[in-house]
């Protein structure tokens, strides 16, 4: 069963190819950071336009990549939201354009419900802390626009634990990198500075602290960092020494405060997998204390490599295979009336 997924749900024009769920036959990403990263953010409508441009291209790069043609795909997956709605239509519309050509079902899935179970993808390699992970496990979505906890139990079957109640960390980080003077995507500049700075510089809080609250505030912390930025005399400059430890003590906060909830969370429902995904989960602190604290607690996560973490394909088509026949049957045909919601809940959602 090999299934393309496409994915353009905000700035990545992307598409995979897929086997039974698992196995990545062709991956690829055109990413718009260059056009966008002049405004500083995401610009709609310039987003819209490069997925119109770059979507087949890229569709059919996958398909020489694997060695196929359009119509030895046995079905389509398509992120169908949630996301910026002109971006998801570019995806969803050749979606349906290419299932009527090949006469092969499609099935839109939700973008966020693709994080959380990249894991289950067949991956290998340093990068990735690999092993699939086995139900129930406790996965936390961590990207520009989310910042959610669940409980899972099998595909489809979700149970939110908690939740931002303000900024996405993804946003907390793009929006301090802001501040500072960083690119746009500015999470990887953060990382990148936070290497060289002391990550108890300075102390910046730690929002909902208590042990049975499984939300997330985080611009607490984005907000002290601007008032600690307003003391200074002048702007810290990149290789001045304060400037990595802002970066390393704002990283620290944000990390020690997820990888507490996630584990606390773990051991609440009495789990003993934890999935860590979304574009932060790229964050080299994230993922180094997300495996110590997991090790003392005797714990296996799952985090996926870093190509994997940011918005990509390969997740779309590997979920949407337990939405295809022959896992769902009765999504056979496929419906031309499939729509792109730019907010758009997924899965048996519980709690
Ligand atoms: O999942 P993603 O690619 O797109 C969304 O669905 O939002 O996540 C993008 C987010 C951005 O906020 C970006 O700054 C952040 O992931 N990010 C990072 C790192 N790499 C990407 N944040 C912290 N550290 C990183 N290394
Ligand atoms: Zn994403």
């Amino acid at each position: 069963m090999r299934v393309l997924g496409i994915e353009s749900s905000c700035d990545e024009t992307a598409a995979a190819i897929v086997e039974d769920g698992r196995r990545v036959l062709a991956d690829k990403v055109a990413s718009q950071i260059p056009v966008h990263a002049r405004y500083g953010g995401v610009v709609p409508e310039l987003a819209s336009r490069n997925h119109i441009i770059e979507i087949l291209p890229i569709i059919q790069a996958c398909l020489d990549e694997a060695q196929m043609t359009l119509d030895q795909i046995d079905g389509i997956g398509v992120a169908a939201g949630p996301g910026l709605v002109g971006s998801l239509l570019v995806g969803v519309e050749v979606a349906k354009a290419l299932a009527y050509s090949i006469n092969k079902p499609l099935v839109g899935v939700n973008h966020i419900e693709g994080h959380l179970m990249a894991p289950l993808l067949d991956y290998d390699g340093p990068e990735g802390i690999s092993g699939t992970p086995q139900f129930p496990f406790v996965g936390l979505v961590v990207s520009g626009g989310h910042t959610h906890l669940y409980r899972v139990d099998g595909v489809g079957q979700y149970s939110v634990l908690g939740a931002t109640r303000d900024d996405a960390a993804g946003e907390a980080f793009d929006k301090v990198a802001k501040m500072l003077g960083l690119p746009y995507p500015g999470g990887v500049y953060i990382d990148r500075a936070a290497k060289e700075g002391r990550k108890d510089a300075i102390r910046f809080p730690r929002a909902l602290p208590q042990k049975t609250n499984f939300d997330f505030s985080f611009s607490g912390v984005k907000t002290s960092v601007l008032t600690h930025l307003k003391k200074l005399e002048r702007p810290p400059e990149p290789h001045e020494q304060h400037f990595a430890d802002i970066c390393a003590s704002f990283q620290e906060a944000v990390v020690e405060v997820l990888v507490n909830k996630t584990f606390r969370a773990a051991r609440d429902q009495r789990v003993k997998d934890v999935v860590i995904s979304g574009g932060v989960s790229a964050n080299s602190r994230l993922r180094q204390r997300a495996l110590q604290v997991a090790t003392s607690n005797n714990i296996n996560v799952h985090i996926p490599p870093l190509h994997l973490c940011t918005d990509n394909a390969t997740m779309i088509a590997a979920l949407a295979h337990h939405y295809l026949p022959p896992a769902s049957p009765e999504n056979a045909f496929t419906n031309f009336q499939l729509n792109a919601s730019s907010r758009q809940a997924f899965g048996k959602i519980t709690g």
